[in-house]
């Protein structure tokens, strides 16, 4: 099988998953934070090198403050609770996404979990949180601004460009995985999906299996990518 370099995967259907059981929303991204960990699990043994999970984006604000709230939490008690996995694998961790409106001790901890895994390189997983894919071009634009006001010369190509996202040094995601049935980016790496491969799942993500990530690996295993040129064959 030809496994993609980097995985990205927007994690849906949490809500729903819940719902379904009579439970609150938040029982469902209670399991969904597990299902992320056996996925970390699942992607070092097949040797991915990247993998992104979007946790949290810039419209998720939108929810009432409680969910908003739990997810903040959630997020600080990942990041003590893998540290372990982290360690024992060698996975190093990036945020991707704004500093800019999270609190205090979110911003502790996202400094924390990279510094005490940035060594580590056998795989890199990226924790979208506070991310949207047009703030993060917008905001790419005004460090540019910025740099021109002080008079540098800034010649503007993709590859130029693509230093002043967040993290310019990780590669565009080969696959992009989305659960729960929606057929859309969501504001996802809206900038590195130019030329991605799209699996979309029925499945909601707390019942996302190992069997589910393979079958998306050899879905986009057999796809033929083009990028504009044309076929070999
Ligand atoms: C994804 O699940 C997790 C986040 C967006 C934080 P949802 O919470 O969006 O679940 P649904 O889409 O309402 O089922
Ligand atoms: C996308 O899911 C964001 C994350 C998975 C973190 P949403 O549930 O927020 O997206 P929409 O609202 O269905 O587009
Ligand atoms: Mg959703």
């Amino acid at each position: 099988m030809k496994i993609p370099r980097h995985v990205a995967i927007i994690m849906d259907g949490n809500g729903r998953w819940a719902k379904r059981r009579g439970l609150p929303r938040i029982k469902g991204h209670q399991r969904g934070a597990q299902v992320l960990h056996n996925t970390v699990k699942w992607s070092l043994e097949l040797g991915i090198e990247y993998l992104t999970a979007y946790s949290f984006s810039t419209e998720n604000w939108k929810r009432p403050k409680e969910e908003v709230e739990f997810l903040m939490n959630l997020f600080i008690q990942m990041v003590d609770r893998e540290m372990e996995l982290l360690k024992k694998e060698r996975v190093r961790v990036k945020i991707l996404g704004r500093k800019k409106g999270l609190p205090e001790n979110v911003l502790k901890k996202w400094n924390e979990v990279e510094e005490k895994t940035c060594n580590f390189d056998r795989m890199t997983l990226i924790i979208a949180f506070n991310y949207g894919g047009r703030k993060e071009i917008l905001d790419a634009v005004e460090s540019i601004i910025g740099e021109v006001r002080n008079g540098k010369e800034v010649i503007l190509t993709e590859e130029i460009f693509r230093r002043y996202l967040y993290l310019p040094d990780v590669p565009d995601p080969d696959l992009i995985i989305r659960t729960s049935g929606e057929m859309r980016l969501s504001n996802f790496l809206i900038w590195q999906s130019a030329y991605s491969e799209l699996y979309f799942t029925k499945r909601l993500w707390p019942d996302f299996t190992k069997k589910d990530f393979l079958r998306a690996i050899e879905s986009y295993s057999k796809r033929e990518r083009r990028f504009g040129g044309l076929s070999d064959g």
